[in-house]
């Protein structure tokens, strides 16, 4: 069945309180559910009570203390319907059974290594008990839950510790949670098992005292305490940059190994993927250090943006997930390098939200309509959402920003709130209407911007021409003009910022231009010189853009743009075209060296500057990706000539650097000891990024360097980044280096995903093959998301020219994968089918076989609403 937005209406019914008892039991765990409902004063009177249910098994129901008569009522495994219930306030009990260990689709109550936990977002509650499961029903929990001692010594729920005891003679025990905060089912959590904690002791601005605690699983305890000291900068920044404060005496954070997503906001006690938790110098990468700070900041975010202010129903996702990704963007801006986090974010959001807008799943970033919401935790809902926060921060100004935000908390604090509700606020406090920008959240597809200038040299004016469409997306034929914040500057020589007059009517603050129609010309007046435009400065807004500049001018701006973000881009910009342009050569038999410019432009970056912002240089010296490529050229794509173009180009820079690399290399090397900090791993990036081209020059010196990297790393960063390096050349080097980490690591699995993914990703033929072997691997299990990414994940996302093999075997193994992953866990196996979203781009060939391997999924029996619907789309 369609939810289509336009028929969204309160329930019939609400719940005030909750009272849940679980006798954790790993086969059959006993749930009773005493919930005080009432009509719903916007409901329909005297309608039927229907409460969701998934996989429930019922063993006692009662109104008011009072068994039902069996026509009352009518119950499956999938919900629970009251025909007439009682138009006045009333208490239902309601008597459930689960079995955790049986649950591989890891929503619901289940156990990861021995671990009882739980997973609510999206529809996960009705898997525990029979409910209204829809975020606008907000109600209060007191939770108590009973386990034996020996299995579960620490048992954890949502809000504040109320009762403990033992219960002499079972060996068992009980704790009580209450919450006092009203929240939708959701946001529910349970927690039971054998942990290891860190904790401390975290005071808010106002005095109030927290327990801070990260649980782990036995053993892990040395490596939880960088994502607690994360989470205490967390909460220190969302006080001083929001004014939200964290509002229980205690705060829970519980890793396990198996879980679908990254983390779970759970009131009280979020549950995260232990891969957003573990780190220390040996396992983990500086990559690693900054997901966990981002993901643990993230989590507590929601607090106030989606605890205390949550969705009116799930279209409204974006609501709490756009607003709470750009507050983790910020405040990882605010921690590390602003530049560099601005340079990161912009490639995620290229090479996921992009494609995803591009291909068959575009969806608009508050969609109006689903068939399985899970399938709509997208980069699109996320990222995008995440880019319009952030420009309405842009048009609005830093002040006017807060305001807005101050208001939304006062104003929808304690409710199930809407896009419309956040919009309000923004517009109240600007005194602007916001209608037009609106169109944001409603309209699909990545806009394009067109732009070209003209400099008068005689009347000193320089004009600006800007045009945007946006192309069709599934549903969506027709687009309209956008809203566009353009922070932009006109660049002089020196790279000095020529000052921006203008006519007075143009919408133009501190350096914004406001572009809202789908063409403008903007002049410009007393212009004393012929200036290059720098536009879209920072990524002002989340579109494609076409500028009518020279390769040398953009090199202008590579060396001298004051703004950063544009200093990069256009470098990559230059690097790009000429990617594009060597592609075509190679389908034609020959090969297109680098520009003279290019070249002498990297070379003298990397000689003067490189080392005063090492991350930043990191990023410069890192050339476009395959799928970046691929996603520019946008049709008929040959992942082949790609790469063949790609590995040219980047042996003929590196061979024109390599003196500059070397000199670099040697001065980078450290002898201090390890630090996770910013600046750290910028120097780390950096010497790693230049061995890998100093590999790509002379593979022998390469292989050489790499495997001395390898064998004295002194941390995780060095050691994968040599590995990542041999990989790439065939050989005895490399097994030997692969076969030792194999040895290292063989006791973690969280460590051997990064060997898997590795694999997966060499581009080579035989990497088909190496990744049926290591599907055999004792490491790997299909169950688990995480050895399933890696390895799966990784060939079929991070791998362009084998998972699109012209032979078709690629398609063919994930086809496999899928269909085999599916009745274990849908959501896993739908997330993997997504990655044929490019198949229409490709050449007709291998388009020819995604196709059929598509079909193939979309026709087998019993799939499950998630894979059905991307397999549908997907197809489309
Ligand atoms: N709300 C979580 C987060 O972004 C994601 C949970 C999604 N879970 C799911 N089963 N769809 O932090
Ligand atoms: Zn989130």
């Amino acid at each position: 069945p369609v939810i289509r937005l336009e028929d969204y209406r309160p329930t019939d019914y609400l719940i005030d309180t909750v009272d849940l008892d679980f006798n954790l039991d790993p086969n059959v765990t006993k749930v009773t559910a005493l919930l005080s409902l009432r009509p719903n004063p916007l409901g329909r009177p005297n309608a039927p009570l229907v409460l969701d249910g998934d996989e429930l098994l019922l063993n006692d129901l009662r109104l008011d203390g009072t068994p039902l008569d069996a026509n009352a009522y009518t119950a499956s495994p999938q919900g629970l319907t009251l025909h007439a219930p009682p138009q006045r306030p009333f208490e239902l009990r309601i008597e459930t059974s689960v079995n955790p260990t049986a649950n591989t689709k890891l929503m619901g109550l289940f156990r990861s290594n021995g671990i009882y936990c739980t997973q609510c977002e999206a529809e996960g509650f009705r898997r525990i008990t029979y409910f209204l499961d829809r975020p606008d029903v907000l109600s209060v929990y007191t939770t108590r839950i009973e386990a034996a001692v020996e299995e579960a010594p620490l048992l954890l729920g949502n809000g504040n510790r109320a009762d403990a005891g033992l219960m002499p003679g079972t060996g068992r025990h009980f704790v009580v949670w209450h919450d006092p905060h009203p929240k939708p089912a959701y946001l529910f959590a349970i927690v039971g098992g054998r942990l290891d904690t860190v904790s401390e002791v975290y005071t808010t601005q106002s005095g109030r005292r927290v327990d801070i605690a990260i649980h782990v699983e036995q053993g892990k305890r040395e490596r939880a305490t960088y994502a607690l000291d994360a989470l205490a900068r967390s909460m220190r920044w969302d006080e001083r940059v929001f004014g939200r404060e964290y509002d229980l005496d205690v705060f829970n954070v519980v890793a396990v190994s198996d879980f679908n997503m990254g983390a779970m906001e759970n009131k009280g006690l979020n549950i995260f993927n232990d891969k957003y938790v573990l780190a220390s110098q040996d396992t983990a990468t500086d990559s690693d250090y900054a997901n966990i700070e981002a993901v643990i900041a993230h989590e507590y975010f929601h607090n106030w943006t989606g605890n205390r202010i949550t969705c009116r129903d799930w279209f409204q996702l974006c609501l709490k997930e756009g607003l709470t990704v750009f507050r983790d963007h910020e405040f990882s801006a605010d921690e590390r390098s602003r530049p560099v986090k601005r340079i990161a974010d912009v490639r995620t959001l290229r090479a996921a939200q992009f494609v995803e807008d591009a291909g068959p799943l575009a969806h608009p970033v508050r969609p109006n309509r689903y068939r399985e919401i899970n399938n709509f935790y997208t980069a699109t809902v996320y990222e995008k959402g995440a880019e319009v926060v952030r420009m309405l921060k842009t048009m609005l100004g830093d002040d006017v920003f807060r305001k807005g935000m101050d208001l939304y908390f006062e104003r929808f604090d304690g409710t199930a709130a809407t896009i419309e509700d956040f919009l309000s606020c923004f517009a109240e406090a600007s005194g602007r209407s916001l209608d037009h920008f609106s169109e944001w959240y409603a309209q699909a597809g990545t806009p394009i911007l067109t732009a070209s200038g003209f400099y008068d040299e005689v009347s000193r004016t320089y004009r600006l021409d800007l045009r945007q469409s946006t192309p069709p997306t599934p549903g969506q034929p027709e687009k309209k003009p956008l809203v566009m914040p353009i922070a932009m500057g006109l660049v002089g020589e020196g790279g000095r910022d020529l000052p921006l007059v203008t006519d007075n009517d143009v919408a133009l603050h501190d350096g914004v231009l406001i572009f809202d129609e789908a063409a403008t010309s903007v002049t410009f007046h007393n212009v004393t010189e012929k200036p290059v435009p720098s536009l879209l400065r920072g990524f002002s807004a989340p579109v494609r853009y076409d500028i009518d500049l020279s390769d040398d001018e953009l090199l202008v701006l590579f060396s001298a743009d004051s703004d950063p973000f544009n200093q990069w881009q256009a470098v990559q910009t230059v690097l790009i075209r000429q990617l594009i342009k060597g592609t075509e050569a190679v389908k034609t038999g020959r090969s297109l060296p680098p520009s003279d410019r290019l070249v002498r432009a990297l070379a003298e970056f990397t000689a003067a500057t490189a080392e005063q912002d090492a991350a930043f240089a990191a990023q410069v010296l890192t050339l476009p990706t395959e799928s970046d490529i691929a996603r520019e050229i946008g049709r008929d794509v040959d992942p082949d000539a790609i790469l063949s173009a790609r590995r040219a180009m980047k042996r003929q820079l590196s061979e024109a650097l390599l003196p500059t690399l070397e000199r670099l290399h040697i001065k980078l090397a450290s002898s201090d000891a390890f630090s996770p900090d910013a600046s750290s791993a910028g120097r780390r990036a950096l010497r790693n990024a230049g061995l890998d081209l100093i590999a790509a020059a002379d593979p022998e010196r390469g292989e050489q360097l790499a495997a001395e990297r390898y064998a004295a790393a002194d941390n995780m960063t060095d050691r994968m980044a040599a590995l990542a390096t041999l990989a790439l050349i065939p050989g005895a080097g490399r097994e030997d280096a692969l076969a030792d980490f194999a040895a290292r690591f063989a006791h973690d699995p969280l460590i051997m995903d990064k060997w898997l993914a590795l694999q997966a990703m060499i581009p080579e033929p035989q990497t088909l093959d190496r990744v049926k072997g290591l599907m055999q691997h004792p490491i790997f299990t299909l169950t688990n998301p995480n050895r399933a990414r890696a390895l799966i994940g990784s060939f079929a996302m991070g791998n362009p020219t084998q998972f699109n093999r012209i032979d078709g075997a690629g398609f063919d193994l994930l086809a496999d994968v899928v269909l085999k992953l599916d009745p274990l866990n849908p959501q896993v196996a739908a997330r993997l089918l997504t990655a044929f979203r490019t198949w229409r781009m490709l050449e007709p060939g291998r388009r020819l076989k995604a196709e059929a391997a598509l079909k193939r999924v979309a026709a087998a029996g019993n799939l499950s609403p998630d894979v059905t619907d991307i397999a549908a789309r997907s197809l489309g």
